[in-house]
């Protein structure tokens, strides 16, 4: 038999195991001032890109007045209780009705946290007769609600049709038995490589199959879109997407999420959500500072452009430069370099520190061994100078990369 705690050390996972060196520099930094593309790191203004800050609402005027008014006038405390008990108010409805407006849903549920929500989301839609088909490469908070699922799941190879059809095939045979239903689950955006799920593609499949789709459209909604209503309406499919959700925490630069559906899904929805049921309601900031956000989306289209604008400038630009951006079609820019880990690491160094460029990085078990990926988010904050600036400071790293400068022996200790 072993210690609990002991076997903590062992069980330290592929970014934990590196905590020591990392801690405070390429793990938990702290990014200090105003949210603006221009941060300060440990003192040191930096070109910052890894902020989900699509629309740059985080520090816009009216939204910080709001989110300050909010909180002079109700505290951060109110209302107290979870919605079904004691924590439900006309704001927390209005911003509802706002929103299901906005995405042409007929209703919609506000839920406490993306990641939560969904994971409570799935839990409460299926029971144990019913059958889950998921995008191979979906977030942690889809993987975590199928894990709560105690009925049948099958994984498609990511956005690969011919794989999900397959797995349709056997999910509705299974269902057949079970008298069950198949819920089958994407994402609207891949956070990740920044492409978009085949929405349009799985909803004709319901002219196939019999299934109901949910779309976690986290990257999506504010971004994608004529009026940033998200990926479902770029692909002009979103009456085919019955369980839309997403999360205020990326274009709305907020805190809470939502779930917009048929009104008796919503209705199931708020009697049956173990995540809200249990939990207390948004504070009042946080619906009131929302409610300017979305108003801020639907009347200043001209954030989204410039939104897009800057994505067009530096995707074409690192193209151009001979970068390997992969298969985006969204603002999410990933840039595929080739290197090992401690490569990767003094790299984004380099990056730092020499070029106060800030960015993310990601490697093995995220991408595969050997990929480096360097994962850039422009925002409508972003100008084009910002963007010539990060390409040829990118062109330099690259350069020094490829020359072998950043190979050694071990992870150097940054923090
Ligand atoms: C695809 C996706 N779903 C859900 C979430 C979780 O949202 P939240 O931060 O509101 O918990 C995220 C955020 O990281 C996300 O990228």
């Amino acid at each position: 038999m072993k210690d609990l705690f002991e076997k903590l050390n062992e069980r330290m996972g592929p970014l934990g195991m590196h905590a020591d060196e990392a801690h405070g520099y390429f793990t938990f930094p702290k990014l200090e001032g105003p949210i603006a593309p221009r941060m300060k790191f440990r003192g040191v203004e930096k070109l910052t890109w890894s902020l989900n800050n699509y629309l740059g609402l985080a520090s816009h005027p009216e939204v910080m007045k709001a989110d300050a008014e909010a909180a002079a006038e109700f505290g951060m405390a109110y209302p107290m209780g979870a919605r079904m008990m004691s924590g439900n108010t006309n704001y927390h409805e209005q911003l509802e009705a706002e929103l299901a407006a906005f995405i042409q849903k007929p209703k919609v549920i506000l839920l406490n946290y993306g990641y939560q929500g969904v994971l409570s989301a799935i839990d409460a839609l299926v029971d144990r007769h019913d059958v889950i088909v998921y995008d191979a490469e979906s977030h942690a908070c889809i993987i975590d609600g199928l894990r709560l699922h105690i009925g049948k799941r099958y994984v498609y190879t990511h956005n690969n049709m011919e794989s999900l059809e397959k797995q349709l095939v056997r999910a509705t045979k299974l269902a057949e038995t079970t008298g069950g239903g198949v819920l089958v689950i994407t994402e609207g955006v891949f956070g990740m490589s920044g492409s978009q799920g085949k929405i349009k593609e799985i909803v004709d499949l319901k002219a196939k199959y019999n299934f109901r789709l949910l779309v976690d459209d986290a990257h999506g909604f504010g971004t994608m879109g004529t009026t940033g209503a998200g990926t479902g309406e770029a692909q002009n499919c979103m009456e085919g997407i019955d369980i839309y959700f997403s999360t205020f925490a990326k274009s709305m630069a907020g805190i809470g999420a939502f779930i917009g559906s048929e009104p008796q899904v919503i209705k199931f929805l708020n009697y049956n959500m173990r995540s809200q049921i249990y939990a207390k309601s948004l504070p009042m900031p946080m619906v009131i500072g929302a409610l300017k956000r979305l108003e801020l989306i639907r009347t200043q289209p001209q954030l989204k452009d410039q939104l897009w604008k800057v994505v067009h400038a530096l995707q074409n630009g690192l193209r151009e430069a001979g970068f390997d951006i992969g298969i985006t079609t969204t603002p999410v820019t990933p840039v595929l370099l080739n290197g090992s880990i401690p490569e990767a690491t003094h790299l984004t160094h380099d990056l730092r520190e020499n070029h106060h460029v800030f960015c993310s990085i990601v490697v093995y078990p995220v991408v595969p061994k050997g990929v480096i990926m360097l994962r850039l988010i422009p925002t409508a904050m972003h100008t084009l100078e910002d963007v010539k600036y990060t390409i040829n400071a990118f062109k330099i790293v690259k350069n020094k990369l490829d020359s072998g400068d950043y190979r050694q022996e071990k992870i150097a200790a940054f923090a």
